[in-house]
C-alpha cells in the first residue's frame, strides 16, 4: 500500500533508497519514483510500472545528491501513470512529498488551493500536500512547521515524506494511519514505511505513532506532536536479519514461504506449550488468569487470509472453551453499532499488523470498552502496539504477496489462545495434554506434508488452463476451501469459489459438469462420510475431483481423480495441514500460467487504506 524510503546522511541518497525501495516493492508495484535534492535543487525522476521500469529509465544515471527519497505507488487517486508517480513537487519545484494514504478532502483542497493560483500535474490526492505546504514553507515556516500547517488542513490518512531545497539535508515525515519509522544510522538517518527497507545499513528504529512528526537530519532526528511539543521515543531493535527477508535461492518468495512453514510453525510454539500441565505460557497477553474469566463473549475481527483463520478460531474457541465467538469482517465490523462491552475479548488477526479496516474495528472495540488482542506477525506494528496484549506469530517477514505461512501461524497462534482460555475453563488437563501433543508435533508433519509438492505439481499441470475451480470443506476444513480458493484467484486470475460442501446442493451445484473441477478437502474428521456423500453428488454429475484425505483413506479417494494425502492430527489442527496442498497447487498453476506469484496485480500485501 505504497512504499517510502528517505535517507539523509554523507553517502550518495539515490542508489541507496532505490535498493531500499525494492524491499518494500511488495506494498505497491503501480509505478515508482525519486527525489534527491543536490546543489542544482531538487531532481525527480518517475516512471509507471515497477521500480525495475525506473532503474531502466535512469540507465546507471542517477542523481547525485546526499538527501532523497523514492516511493512504490499502490493506486488510490489516479491511474498509475508517470505524471501521478510520487514524489509531488509543488509549484516551485523546490518540494517533494510522498505518501502512503488517502487525503479524504483533497477535492476541496485542491480547488481552494487552484483558486489561489496553484498549477496541479497529477490527479492525486497527495499533491494538495506539496502545494500546502509550499504555501507555508515560501512564508518563511521551517519545513517542520510547514508540514505541521499543512497537515491541520487535511482529511484523512498519511505517512509521508518531505524534502524541500531550502533545507537540503533535512527529510521531515509524518503519520497517521499508514505506518512509519525512522531509522538510525551513524551520522545518517532514515524514514521508511518499514524496516525491512533499512535493514542493510542498521536495526536501530524508532516507530512513529499517528499524529507524530519526524524532522530527521544526517546527526539528529527529533519527534514532535503536531502542537510541536517535542516527544522523548524509545528506540526499537529490530531482531529480523536481511537473509531472513530475501529469496534464498527460491525462484519466488511464495515458494519460500510455504516451504518455510515447518520452521515457521515451530517458531509460533517455541516455548510456548506446557505438556505436563496440559497448558500454555502466553506472555504477552496482559491479561490475568481473572481478566481472562471474566470474558463471556468473543468477537474475532480481520480481513482476507487472516479472516480465514480467524473462522477456525471461532470453531475452536466454541468447540474447546465454549466460549461465544463471532467472526466479523474488519470492514464491516468498524461501521457497525457492534454490541461489545468490557467482557467482551476482541481478537484482531493480522500478518502486517497495518491493515487499516482491522486497526479501526480495534480502536472501535477499545473505544467501546473491550479487551483488545492481536494476533500479530510483525513486531512493532500498529496493531501490535495499540492492542491490550496479543500473540506474536514469529512467522517471519512474509514477502510474498499472498499469504501462506502466516495462514499456519494464525491457527496454531489460535489454537493456543484457545487452551489459554479453555484450560481456565471445563478443558480437562487430559484434553489439554491432547492438544499439547498434537500441537507439538505439528512442524514434523507440516515438512511430511511439503515434502508431496511434486505430487502437487503434477496435479496443477492439468489445472492450467481452466477457467473456474470449486473448493469445498466441511467443519475446519471449510475456511480452508475458501482459503484455497482465494489462494487460486489472486495469483492465477483463475475464478474460485469456497464453498461450505453441504451448501453445494444449494445452488452452485449447477455449476458442476467436466469443465468444473472441484476440490474437495477432505480428511477423515467429524464429518468426514457427509462430505463422502458430497462427493459422490460431485461424482454423479460429471464432476473433475481433486481431494485432500488423510493418509490410508478408502471412502472419497475411491471417487476422486487426484488425491493428495496428509497425516492425521486432531480435527481442530487438520487446517495446518490441509491447506498446504492448496498453497502449493495455487503456486504451481501460477508459475504455469506465467503469473507474476509474489507480485499479483492489483494487489498490495499491507492493505494500510480503507
Ligand atoms: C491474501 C492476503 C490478504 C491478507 C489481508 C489481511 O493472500 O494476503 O487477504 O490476508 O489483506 O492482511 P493482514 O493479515 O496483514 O491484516
Amino acid at each position: 500500500m505504497c512504499g517510502i524510503v528517505a535517507y539523509t546522511g554523507p553517502r550518495q541518497g539515490a542508489a541507496l533508497v532505490l535498493e531500499g525501495l525494492k524491499r518494500l516493492e511488495y506494498r505497491g508495484y503501480d509505478s515508482a519514483g525519486l527525489a534527491v535534492v543536490n546543489d542544482s535543487g531538487l531532481e525527480v525522476h518517475k516512471a509507471p510500472g515497477k521500480i525495475a521500469v525506473l532503474e531502466k529509465r535512469l540507465a546507471g544515471h542517477l542523481p547525485e545528491g546526499h538527501t532523497a527519497m523514492a516511493h512504490t505507488r499502490w493506486a488510490t487517486h489516479g491511474a498509475p501513470t508517470e505524471a501521478n508517480a510520487h514524489p509531488h513537487t509543488d509549484c516551485g519545484g523546490t518540494i517533494a512529498v510522498t505518501h502512503n494514504g488517502i487525503i479524504e478532502n483533497a477535492g476541496a483542497l485542491r480547488t481552494a488551493l487552484t483558486k489561489r493560483g496553484h498549477v496541479f500535474r497529477s490527479e492525486t490526492d497527495t499533491e494538495v500536500l506539496a502545494h500546502l505546504i509550499e504555501e507555508l514553507h515560501g512564508k518563511g515556516a521551517s519545513l517542520g512547521d510547514a508540514v505541521a500547517g499543512a497537515l491541520h488542513q487535511v482529511e484523512g490518512t498519511y505517512g509521508i515524506a518531505v524534502l524541500s531545497t531550502r533545507e537540503p539535508d533535512t527529510v521531515v515525515a509524518a503519520r497517521k494511519g499508514s505506518p512509519l519509522l525512522v531509522a538510525i544510522g551513524t551520522g545518517e538517518n532514515w524514514v521508511a514505511s518499514d524496516a525491512s527497507a533499512v535493514l542493510a545499513h542498521t536495526r536501530s528504529v524508532v516507530y512513529l505513532d499517528d499524529g507524530e512528526i519526524a524532522v530527521v537530519r544526517p546527526h539528529d532526528y527529533h519527534i514532535l506532536d503536531l502542537a510541536a511539543v517535542e516527544k522523548e521515543k524509545a528506540v526499537t531493535h529490530v531482531e529480523w536479519d536481511l537473509a531472513t527477508i530475501e529469496r534464498g535461492g527460491y525462484q519466488h518468495f511464495m515458494l519460500k514461504e510455504i516451504l518455510e512453514q515447518p520452521e515457521s510453525v515451530r517458531n509460533t510454539l517455541r516455548g510456548r506449550l506446557l505438556e505436563e500441565e496440559g497448558a500454555v505460557r502466553l506472555g504477552g497477553l496482559n491479561l490475568s488468569d481473572d481478566d481472562l474469566l471474566k470474558i463471556d463473549r468473543i468477537v474475532i475481527t480481520a480481513c482476507g487470509t487472516s479472516w480465514h483463520s480467524a473462522l477456525i478460531g471461532e470453531y475452536m474457541m466454541e468447540e474447546l472453551a465454549r466460549i461465544p465467538t463471532e467472526v466479523e469482517y474488519a470492514s464491516e465490523f468498524r461501521y457497525r453499532n457492534p454490541i461489545v462491552d468490557e467482557r467482551t475479548l476482541v481478537v484482531g488477526i493480522s500478518q502486517s499488523g497495518e491493515t487499516a479496516d482491522t486497526l479501526a474495528a480495534l480502536r472501535e472495540a477499545k473505544r467501546r470498552g473491550a479487551r483488545t488482542l492481536g494476533l500479530v506477525n510483525v513486531v512493532g506494528s500498529t496493531i501490535a502496539r495499540e492492542v491490550d496484549g496479543g500473540i506474536y506469530l514469529h512467522a517471519g517477514p512474509e514477502i510474498g504477496v499472498a499469504s501462506t505461512k502466516a495462514f499456519t501461524s494464525q491457527i496454531v497462534a489460535l489454537a493456543l489462545l484457545t487452551l489459554q482460555m479453555g484450560r481456565l475453563r471445563s478443558l480437562s488437563i487430559l484434553q489439554g495434554r491432547e492438544v499439547v501433543r498434537a500441537l507439538a508435533r505439528l512442524p514434523e508433519l507440516v515438512a511430511h506434508v511439503l515434502a508431496k509438492a511434486p505430487e502437487v505439481e503434477q496435479i496443477a499441470e492439468r489445472l492450467v488452463r481452466t477457467a473456474n475451480v470449486l473448493y469445498l470443506g466441511r467443519g475446519y476444513n471449510f475456511p480452508v476451501a475458501l482459503e484455497g480458493a482465494l489462494k487460486l484467484k489472486e495469483i492465477s486470475y483463475i475464478h474460485a469459489e469456497g464453498y461450505p460442501a453441504a451448501e453445494m446442493k444449494h445452488g452452485p451445484i449447477a455449476l458442476i459438469d467436466e469443465l468444473m473441477p472441484v476440490v474437495f478437502v477432505a480428511p477423515r474428521d467429524a464429518v468426514y462420510q457427509k462430505v463422502v456423500s458430497n462427493v459422490e453428488e460431485v461424482k454423479a454429475r460429471g464432476g473433475r475431483v481433486i481431494a485432500i484425505v488423510t493418509e490410508g483413506d478408502t471412502g472419497v479417494s475411491r471417487l476422486a481423480d487426484h488425491k493428495v494425502e496428509i497425516p492425521e492430527t486432531l480435527d481442530l489442527l487438520t487446517p495446518v495441514l490441509s491447506v498446504l496442498p492448496l498453497q502449493l497447487l495455487a503456486y504451481y498453476i501460477a508459475v504455469r500460467r506465467g503469473c507474476n506469484v509474489d507480485q499479483p496485480r492489483n494487489l498490495a500485501k499491507s492493505v494500510t487504506v480503507e
